[in-house]
Protein backbone atom coordinates (compact mmCIF):
# COMPACT_ATOMS: atom_id res chain seq x y z
CA UNK A 1 0.00 0.00 0.00
CA UNK A 2 1.23 3.22 -0.64
CA UNK A 3 1.00 5.89 2.21
CA UNK A 4 -1.14 9.54 0.93
CA UNK A 5 -1.45 9.96 4.68
CA UNK A 6 -0.20 13.88 4.91
CA UNK A 7 1.04 16.00 7.97
CA UNK A 8 4.09 16.83 6.00
CA UNK A 9 2.40 19.47 3.65
CA UNK A 10 -0.93 21.07 2.04
CA UNK A 11 -1.74 23.79 -0.21
CA UNK A 12 -2.41 27.82 0.36
CA UNK A 13 -4.37 29.01 -2.55
CA UNK A 14 -2.34 32.22 -3.76
CA UNK A 15 -5.62 33.70 -4.39
CA UNK A 16 -7.75 32.93 -1.73
CA UNK A 17 -5.56 31.43 0.84
CA UNK A 18 -8.33 28.87 1.16
CA UNK A 19 -5.84 25.59 2.64
CA UNK A 20 -6.48 22.12 0.72
CA UNK A 21 -5.11 19.31 2.95
CA UNK A 22 -3.14 16.98 0.31
CA UNK A 23 -2.96 15.55 -3.47
CA UNK A 24 -6.47 14.01 -2.62
CA UNK A 25 -8.04 16.85 -1.51
CA UNK A 26 -6.52 18.61 -4.19
CA UNK A 27 -7.02 15.94 -7.61
CA UNK A 28 -11.22 15.48 -6.05
CA UNK A 29 -11.59 19.57 -6.72
CA UNK A 30 -9.73 19.28 -10.49
CA UNK A 31 -6.92 20.83 -9.46
CA UNK A 32 -8.36 24.07 -8.59
CA UNK A 33 -9.20 25.61 -5.39
CA UNK A 34 -12.55 24.60 -4.17
CA UNK A 35 -13.05 28.09 -2.95
CA UNK A 36 -12.33 30.49 -5.41
CA UNK A 37 -11.28 28.07 -8.37
CA UNK A 38 -8.31 29.21 -9.13
CA UNK A 39 -5.55 27.04 -10.02
CA UNK A 40 -2.11 28.67 -8.56
CA UNK A 41 -1.70 27.05 -4.94
CA UNK A 42 1.98 27.27 -2.63
CA UNK A 43 3.29 24.09 -1.18
CA UNK A 44 3.77 24.88 2.58
CA UNK A 45 5.66 22.40 4.28
CA UNK A 46 5.61 21.31 7.98
CA UNK A 47 9.34 20.66 8.24
CA UNK A 48 11.35 23.54 10.72
CA UNK A 49 13.30 25.51 7.59
CA UNK A 50 16.24 25.48 8.76
CA UNK A 51 16.90 22.12 8.04
CA UNK A 52 17.22 23.79 4.53
CA UNK A 53 20.46 25.26 5.85
CA UNK A 54 21.56 21.66 6.25
CA UNK A 55 20.49 20.55 2.77
CA UNK A 56 21.78 23.36 1.13
CA UNK A 57 25.36 23.12 2.73
CA UNK A 58 25.86 19.48 2.27
CA UNK A 59 27.94 20.02 -1.42
CA UNK A 60 28.68 16.23 -0.93
CA UNK A 61 29.34 14.68 -4.21
CA UNK A 62 27.02 12.07 -2.84
CA UNK A 63 24.21 13.49 -3.66
CA UNK A 64 22.41 12.59 -6.28
CA UNK A 65 19.03 13.43 -7.51
CA UNK A 66 16.40 16.21 -6.54
CA UNK A 67 15.07 13.89 -3.52
CA UNK A 68 18.36 15.43 -1.62
CA UNK A 69 15.20 17.76 -0.80
CA UNK A 70 12.96 15.45 0.18
CA UNK A 71 11.85 17.52 3.31
CA UNK A 72 10.37 20.06 1.31
CA UNK A 73 9.15 18.22 -1.40
CA UNK A 74 5.31 16.80 -1.76
CA UNK A 75 5.86 13.52 -1.18
CA UNK A 76 5.26 11.18 1.88
CA UNK A 77 6.91 8.11 1.56
CA UNK A 78 10.50 7.66 -0.27
CA UNK A 79 9.55 4.11 -1.24
CA UNK A 80 7.20 5.94 -3.79
CA UNK A 81 10.28 7.41 -6.02
CA UNK A 82 10.85 7.34 -9.04
CA UNK A 83 14.42 8.47 -10.25
CA UNK A 84 16.89 8.38 -12.69
CA UNK A 85 19.20 10.38 -10.26
CA UNK A 86 17.82 13.87 -12.29
CA UNK A 87 18.32 17.35 -10.86
CA UNK A 88 21.36 17.24 -9.38
CA UNK A 89 23.58 18.19 -12.68
CA UNK A 90 26.73 19.72 -13.77
CA UNK A 91 27.29 23.33 -13.33
CA UNK A 92 29.94 24.64 -16.03
CA UNK A 93 31.66 27.60 -16.27
CA UNK A 94 31.66 28.72 -19.68
CA UNK A 95 35.25 30.85 -20.21
CA UNK A 96 35.07 31.51 -24.23
CA UNK A 97 31.76 33.55 -23.42
CA UNK A 98 33.29 35.45 -20.31
CA UNK A 99 36.25 35.95 -22.97
CA UNK A 100 33.74 37.08 -26.09
CA UNK A 101 31.97 39.85 -23.12
CA UNK A 102 34.98 40.92 -22.41
CA UNK A 103 36.48 41.32 -25.66
CA UNK A 104 33.48 42.71 -27.68
CA UNK A 105 31.88 44.70 -24.75
CA UNK A 106 34.13 45.56 -21.87
CA UNK A 107 32.02 42.89 -19.89
CA UNK A 108 33.55 41.63 -16.89
CA UNK A 109 30.88 38.57 -16.04
CA UNK A 110 30.68 34.98 -15.14
CA UNK A 111 29.46 32.63 -17.12
CA UNK A 112 27.82 29.23 -15.88
CA UNK A 113 25.72 26.91 -18.07
CA UNK A 114 23.07 24.43 -15.85
CA UNK A 115 23.71 21.35 -17.94
CA UNK A 116 19.97 20.14 -18.08
CA UNK A 117 21.28 17.89 -21.50
CA UNK A 118 23.46 15.91 -18.91
CA UNK A 119 19.71 14.61 -16.69
CA UNK A 120 19.68 10.75 -16.81
CA UNK A 121 15.98 10.27 -17.73
CA UNK A 122 15.27 11.92 -20.92
CA UNK A 123 18.16 14.36 -21.44
CA UNK A 124 16.32 17.52 -20.53
CA UNK A 125 15.14 20.18 -18.03
CA UNK A 126 11.69 18.25 -17.84
CA UNK A 127 13.38 15.34 -16.33
CA UNK A 128 12.81 17.22 -12.64
CA UNK A 129 8.89 17.40 -13.27
CA UNK A 130 8.30 13.93 -14.64
CA UNK A 131 10.45 12.39 -11.22
CA UNK A 132 7.94 14.77 -8.66
CA UNK A 133 4.96 13.66 -11.05
CA UNK A 134 5.37 10.03 -11.19
CA UNK A 135 5.98 9.50 -7.49
CA UNK A 136 3.33 11.73 -6.57
CA UNK A 137 0.97 10.23 -8.54
CA UNK A 138 2.19 6.81 -7.24
CA UNK A 139 1.89 7.72 -3.91
CA UNK A 140 -1.80 8.56 -4.59
CA UNK A 141 -2.60 5.10 -6.82
CA UNK A 142 -3.38 7.04 -10.14
CA UNK A 143 -3.34 4.72 -12.79
CA UNK A 144 -4.10 7.13 -15.44
CA UNK A 145 -2.75 10.43 -16.59
CA UNK A 146 -2.36 12.77 -20.39
CA UNK A 147 -0.38 15.50 -20.43
CA UNK A 148 -0.75 18.39 -23.50
CA UNK A 149 2.41 19.18 -24.27
CA UNK A 150 4.92 20.43 -27.09
CA UNK A 151 7.27 17.47 -26.57
CA UNK A 152 10.18 17.60 -23.87
CA UNK A 153 7.63 17.21 -20.96
CA UNK A 154 5.95 14.56 -22.99
CA UNK A 155 9.15 12.48 -23.20
CA UNK A 156 10.12 12.68 -19.79
CA UNK A 157 6.82 12.11 -18.43
CA UNK A 158 6.29 9.22 -20.72
CA UNK A 159 9.51 7.29 -19.40
CA UNK A 160 8.93 8.03 -15.50
CA UNK A 161 5.01 7.49 -15.82
CA UNK A 162 6.19 4.01 -17.19
CA UNK A 163 8.16 2.81 -14.64
CA UNK A 164 5.88 3.56 -12.11
CA UNK A 165 3.60 1.66 -14.17
CA UNK A 166 1.59 4.58 -14.98
CA UNK A 167 -0.49 5.37 -18.73
CA UNK A 168 -0.02 8.34 -20.22
CA UNK A 169 -2.01 10.20 -22.81
CA UNK A 170 -0.08 12.13 -24.91
CA UNK A 171 -1.58 15.37 -26.69
CA UNK A 172 1.08 17.08 -29.39
CA UNK A 173 0.90 19.39 -31.58
CA UNK A 174 0.97 18.47 -35.48
CA UNK A 175 4.45 20.45 -35.63
CA UNK A 176 5.73 18.48 -32.61
CA UNK A 177 8.80 16.70 -33.68
CA UNK A 178 8.77 13.15 -34.86
CA UNK A 179 11.67 12.30 -32.51
CA UNK A 180 9.10 13.20 -29.28
CA UNK A 181 6.54 11.00 -30.68
CA UNK A 182 8.94 8.10 -31.11
CA UNK A 183 10.19 8.44 -27.33
CA UNK A 184 6.48 8.66 -26.40
CA UNK A 185 5.54 5.82 -28.34
CA UNK A 186 8.57 3.28 -27.69
CA UNK A 187 7.76 3.75 -23.67
CA UNK A 188 4.22 2.25 -25.02
CA UNK A 189 2.32 5.41 -24.01
CA UNK A 190 -0.57 7.00 -26.24
CA UNK A 191 0.47 9.26 -28.81
CA UNK A 192 -2.37 11.62 -29.98
CA UNK A 193 -1.00 14.01 -32.58
CA UNK A 194 -3.43 17.18 -32.68
CA UNK A 195 -4.23 18.84 -36.20
CA UNK A 196 -3.78 21.67 -34.92
CA UNK A 197 -1.14 24.16 -32.69
CA UNK A 198 -0.48 23.63 -28.88
CA UNK A 199 -3.11 25.68 -27.81
CA UNK A 200 -5.77 23.04 -29.59
CA UNK A 201 -3.76 20.21 -28.11
CA UNK A 202 -4.42 21.39 -24.95
CA UNK A 203 -8.41 21.80 -25.59
CA UNK A 204 -8.68 18.35 -26.77
CA UNK A 205 -6.61 16.97 -23.67
CA UNK A 206 -9.26 18.93 -21.41
CA UNK A 207 -11.93 17.42 -23.21
CA UNK A 208 -10.49 14.09 -23.32
CA UNK A 209 -9.80 14.71 -19.21
CA UNK A 210 -13.25 15.32 -18.79
CA UNK A 211 -14.94 12.51 -20.73
CA UNK A 212 -12.61 9.49 -19.73
CA UNK A 213 -12.16 10.69 -16.12
CA UNK A 214 -8.41 10.56 -16.81
CA UNK A 215 -6.41 12.96 -14.16
CA UNK A 216 -4.90 15.74 -16.09
CA UNK A 217 -1.55 17.61 -15.82
CA UNK A 218 -2.64 21.30 -15.03
CA UNK A 219 0.21 23.43 -16.61
CA UNK A 220 2.82 25.96 -15.37
CA UNK A 221 1.46 26.07 -11.55
CA UNK A 222 1.12 22.82 -11.20
CA UNK A 223 2.63 22.58 -7.63
CA UNK A 224 4.29 18.64 -8.86
CA UNK A 225 6.27 20.90 -11.87
CA UNK A 226 6.63 23.96 -9.40
CA UNK A 227 8.01 21.96 -6.48
CA UNK A 228 10.20 19.92 -8.83
CA UNK A 229 11.76 23.03 -10.59
CA UNK A 230 12.07 25.08 -7.52
CA UNK A 231 15.17 22.81 -6.25
CA UNK A 232 17.70 24.52 -9.34
CA UNK A 233 17.65 27.32 -7.23
CA UNK A 234 19.30 25.23 -4.27
CA UNK A 235 21.58 23.37 -6.60
CA UNK A 236 23.08 26.76 -7.02
CA UNK A 237 23.83 27.52 -3.83
CA UNK A 238 24.80 24.32 -2.58
CA UNK A 239 27.63 23.56 -5.46
CA UNK A 240 28.40 27.28 -6.40
CA UNK A 241 28.06 28.14 -2.92
CA UNK A 242 25.88 31.51 -3.97
CA UNK A 243 22.67 32.84 -6.24
CA UNK A 244 23.73 34.26 -9.71
CA UNK A 245 22.33 37.23 -10.43
CA UNK A 246 21.21 36.95 -13.71
CA UNK A 247 18.84 34.06 -14.94
CA UNK A 248 18.62 33.38 -18.40
CA UNK A 249 16.17 30.57 -19.63
CA UNK A 250 14.28 29.90 -22.75
CA UNK A 251 10.79 30.64 -22.35
CA UNK A 252 7.27 28.56 -23.59
CA UNK A 253 5.52 28.77 -20.35
CA UNK A 254 7.16 29.70 -17.64
CA UNK A 255 7.54 26.90 -15.32
CA UNK A 256 10.76 28.07 -14.54
CA UNK A 257 11.18 31.40 -13.11
CA UNK A 258 7.72 30.56 -11.40
CA UNK A 259 9.63 27.74 -9.80
CA UNK A 260 12.78 30.23 -8.44
CA UNK A 261 10.67 32.24 -7.07
CA UNK A 262 8.85 29.96 -4.69
CA UNK A 263 12.22 29.00 -3.96
CA UNK A 264 12.89 32.29 -2.86
CA UNK A 265 9.76 32.55 -1.01
CA UNK A 266 10.52 28.79 1.30
CA UNK A 267 13.50 30.36 1.94
CA UNK A 268 12.98 34.11 2.77
CA UNK A 269 13.62 33.75 6.56
CA UNK A 270 16.17 32.15 6.40
CA UNK A 271 18.46 35.11 5.32
CA UNK A 272 20.94 32.78 3.13
CA UNK A 273 20.04 34.14 -0.35
CA UNK A 274 20.02 38.17 -0.82
CA UNK A 275 18.17 38.49 -3.42
CA UNK A 276 16.23 36.99 -6.77
CA UNK A 277 18.02 37.12 -10.02
CA UNK A 278 16.88 39.17 -13.26
CA UNK A 279 15.40 37.31 -15.41
CA UNK A 280 16.62 37.04 -19.03
CA UNK A 281 13.89 35.06 -20.47
CA UNK A 282 14.00 34.55 -24.55
CA UNK A 283 11.27 33.27 -26.87
CA UNK A 284 12.20 32.11 -30.35
CA UNK A 285 11.86 34.84 -33.16
CA UNK A 286 8.88 32.35 -34.74
CA UNK A 287 6.44 32.39 -31.38
CA UNK A 288 7.44 35.21 -29.31
CA UNK A 289 4.17 36.53 -27.55
CA UNK A 290 5.61 37.33 -24.01
CA UNK A 291 8.13 39.22 -26.12
CA UNK A 292 5.75 41.01 -28.32
CA UNK A 293 3.34 42.02 -25.00
CA UNK A 294 6.64 43.31 -23.10
CA UNK A 295 8.60 45.18 -25.07
CA UNK A 296 4.80 47.17 -26.11
CA UNK A 297 4.53 47.41 -22.23
CA UNK A 298 7.62 49.02 -22.04
CA UNK A 299 7.87 51.18 -24.56
CA UNK A 300 4.39 52.80 -22.91
CA UNK A 301 6.28 52.35 -19.61
CA UNK A 302 4.22 49.60 -18.14
CA UNK A 303 0.53 51.55 -18.09
CA UNK A 304 -2.06 50.04 -16.05
CA UNK A 305 -3.43 46.93 -16.59
CA UNK A 306 -0.23 46.04 -18.57
CA UNK A 307 -0.27 42.45 -17.63
CA UNK A 308 -3.04 41.69 -19.04
CA UNK A 309 -2.63 42.73 -22.55
CA UNK A 310 -0.98 39.94 -24.75
CA UNK A 311 -1.56 38.76 -27.86
CA UNK A 312 -2.66 35.59 -28.65
CA UNK A 313 -0.97 33.54 -32.10
CA UNK A 314 -2.83 30.61 -34.17
CA UNK A 315 -1.00 28.18 -35.16
CA UNK A 316 2.21 29.83 -34.14
CA UNK A 317 5.32 28.49 -36.79
CA UNK A 318 8.58 28.45 -35.11
CA UNK A 319 11.67 26.06 -35.67
CA UNK A 320 11.34 25.24 -32.05
CA UNK A 321 8.19 23.47 -31.71
CA UNK A 322 9.10 22.77 -27.96
CA UNK A 323 8.75 26.17 -27.22
CA UNK A 324 5.43 27.33 -29.27
CA UNK A 325 3.29 28.23 -26.96
CA UNK A 326 1.23 30.72 -28.63
CA UNK A 327 -1.48 31.38 -26.18
CA UNK A 328 0.73 32.76 -23.49
CA UNK A 329 -2.13 32.26 -20.64
CA UNK A 330 0.86 32.38 -18.27
CA UNK A 331 2.17 35.99 -19.45
CA UNK A 332 0.50 38.30 -16.25
CA UNK A 333 2.66 36.57 -13.61
CA UNK A 334 5.49 35.66 -15.85
CA UNK A 335 5.74 39.13 -16.61
CA UNK A 336 5.11 40.43 -13.00
CA UNK A 337 8.09 37.96 -12.17
CA UNK A 338 10.34 39.61 -14.60
CA UNK A 339 9.48 43.07 -13.86
CA UNK A 340 9.99 42.83 -10.16
CA UNK A 341 13.31 41.72 -10.53
CA UNK A 342 14.73 44.02 -12.75
CA UNK A 343 14.79 41.69 -15.71
CA UNK A 344 13.77 41.25 -19.56
CA UNK A 345 11.57 39.25 -21.94
CA UNK A 346 13.30 39.52 -25.39
CA UNK A 347 13.32 37.21 -28.92
CA UNK A 348 16.54 35.14 -30.37
CA UNK A 349 16.33 35.30 -34.50
CA UNK A 350 16.02 31.57 -35.16
CA UNK A 351 17.72 31.45 -38.08
CA UNK A 352 21.21 31.53 -35.86
CA UNK A 353 20.36 28.55 -33.86
CA UNK A 354 21.94 26.30 -35.73
CA UNK A 355 25.24 28.77 -35.72
CA UNK A 356 25.05 28.70 -31.99
CA UNK A 357 24.50 25.18 -31.48
CA UNK A 358 27.92 24.63 -33.65
CA UNK A 359 29.92 27.20 -32.12
CA UNK A 360 28.89 25.62 -28.43
CA UNK A 361 29.44 22.20 -29.57
CA UNK A 362 32.96 23.23 -31.31
CA UNK A 363 34.48 25.66 -27.87
CA UNK A 364 33.06 22.98 -25.46
CA UNK A 365 31.95 19.65 -26.99
CA UNK A 366 28.49 20.09 -25.41
CA UNK A 367 26.07 19.66 -28.18
CA UNK A 368 22.87 21.75 -27.30
CA UNK A 369 19.73 21.52 -28.67
CA UNK A 370 17.00 23.85 -30.47
CA UNK A 371 15.31 25.18 -27.19
CA UNK A 372 18.87 25.59 -25.70
CA UNK A 373 20.63 27.35 -28.15
CA UNK A 374 17.57 29.90 -27.89
CA UNK A 375 19.00 30.79 -24.20
CA UNK A 376 22.32 30.79 -25.51
CA UNK A 377 21.25 33.37 -28.12
CA UNK A 378 19.70 35.23 -25.20
CA UNK A 379 22.99 35.92 -23.70
CA UNK A 380 24.40 37.06 -26.82
CA UNK A 381 21.39 39.14 -27.40
CA UNK A 382 21.18 40.83 -23.96
CA UNK A 383 24.48 41.78 -24.13
CA UNK A 384 24.32 43.59 -27.61
CA UNK A 385 21.28 45.30 -25.78
CA UNK A 386 22.97 46.43 -22.96
CA UNK A 387 21.23 44.13 -20.48
CA UNK A 388 24.28 42.83 -18.66
CA UNK A 389 26.56 44.26 -16.75
CA UNK A 390 29.66 44.37 -15.22
CA UNK A 391 30.32 42.24 -12.49
CA UNK A 392 27.00 39.88 -13.32
CA UNK A 393 27.50 36.21 -12.17
CA UNK A 394 24.78 34.58 -15.20
CA UNK A 395 23.19 30.85 -15.14
CA UNK A 396 22.32 29.90 -18.28
CA UNK A 397 19.69 26.83 -18.41
CA UNK A 398 21.01 24.45 -21.14
CA UNK A 399 17.56 22.80 -21.23
CA UNK A 400 18.04 20.15 -23.49
CA UNK A 401 21.02 18.16 -25.60
CA UNK A 402 20.84 18.15 -29.19
CA UNK A 403 19.71 14.70 -29.62
CA UNK A 404 16.15 16.26 -28.95
CA UNK A 405 16.27 17.35 -32.53
CA UNK A 406 17.73 14.60 -34.98
CA UNK A 407 16.96 17.38 -37.57
CA UNK A 408 18.53 20.16 -36.06
CA UNK A 409 21.39 17.56 -35.48
CA UNK A 410 21.73 17.47 -39.15
CA UNK A 411 22.43 20.37 -39.92
CA UNK A 412 25.28 21.07 -37.33
CA UNK A 413 27.41 19.28 -40.64
CA UNK A 414 30.04 21.59 -41.75
CA UNK A 415 32.95 19.75 -42.15
CA UNK A 416 32.58 17.56 -44.18
CA UNK A 417 34.67 16.95 -48.08
CA UNK A 418 33.60 14.67 -50.29
CA UNK A 419 36.12 12.76 -52.13
CA UNK A 420 36.95 9.99 -54.55
CA UNK A 421 40.83 9.66 -53.65
CA UNK A 422 43.49 10.56 -51.07
CA UNK A 423 44.61 13.19 -53.59
CA UNK A 424 41.73 15.61 -52.41
CA UNK A 425 42.62 15.20 -48.52
CA UNK A 426 44.84 17.70 -46.61
CA UNK A 427 46.16 18.01 -43.74
CA UNK A 428 43.97 19.47 -41.19
CA UNK A 429 43.72 22.01 -38.03
CA UNK A 430 40.24 22.37 -36.27
CA UNK A 431 40.97 25.57 -35.28
CA UNK A 432 40.76 27.33 -38.76
CA UNK A 433 37.31 26.98 -38.49
CA UNK A 434 37.17 29.25 -35.25
CA UNK A 435 36.86 32.50 -36.78
CA UNK A 436 33.90 31.64 -39.29
CA UNK A 437 31.80 29.78 -36.43
CA UNK A 438 31.99 33.07 -34.35
CA UNK A 439 31.51 35.18 -37.28
CA UNK A 440 27.93 35.92 -37.19
CA UNK A 441 28.11 36.78 -33.68
CA UNK A 442 30.78 39.76 -33.97
C1 LIG B 1 14.72 22.78 -23.20
C2 LIG B 1 13.67 23.68 -22.70
N1 LIG B 1 14.00 24.90 -22.23
C3 LIG B 1 13.06 25.75 -21.78
C4 LIG B 1 11.71 25.42 -21.79
C5 LIG B 1 10.70 26.40 -21.29
O1 LIG B 1 10.17 26.04 -20.05
P1 LIG B 1 9.19 26.97 -19.24
O2 LIG B 1 8.87 28.15 -20.09
O3 LIG B 1 7.99 26.16 -18.89
O4 LIG B 1 9.91 27.40 -17.97
C6 LIG B 1 11.32 24.19 -22.26
C7 LIG B 1 9.89 23.84 -22.29
O5 LIG B 1 9.42 22.95 -22.93
C8 LIG B 1 12.31 23.28 -22.70
O6 LIG B 1 11.99 22.06 -23.14
ZN1 LIG C 1 -8.73 30.11 -3.69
Amino acid sequence: MSDSSNSKFHFVCRNCKHEISDFKEWFSYGQKCPKCGKNWVDTVYSQDINKYKDLILNNSTEVKSLWHYFDFLPLNDKKNIISYNEGVIDIDNWTFLEKFAKEQYNIDCTVYAYRNDDNYGTGTFKDAAATLVASVLKENNIKEYAVASTGNVANAFARYLAEAGISLSVFIPNDALKANEAEVSSYGQRVYRVDGDYAKAKKIAAEYSKKYNVLLSSGNTDPMRVESKKVMLFEWLRKLGEVPNVYIQALSGGTGPIAINKAFDDVKDLCIIKQSPRYILVQPSGCAPMTEAWQKAKAKNFPEGWEKDYPIYDNPKSKVPTLATGNPATYPIIAKIVKDSGGEIIECDEDKLVDISRLVAFETTIRIGPAAAVAVGGFFDSLKNGDLKNGDRIMMNIGEGVRRAPDFMKEMIYTTKNISSVDDCENYDRSSYRDQLWKPFK
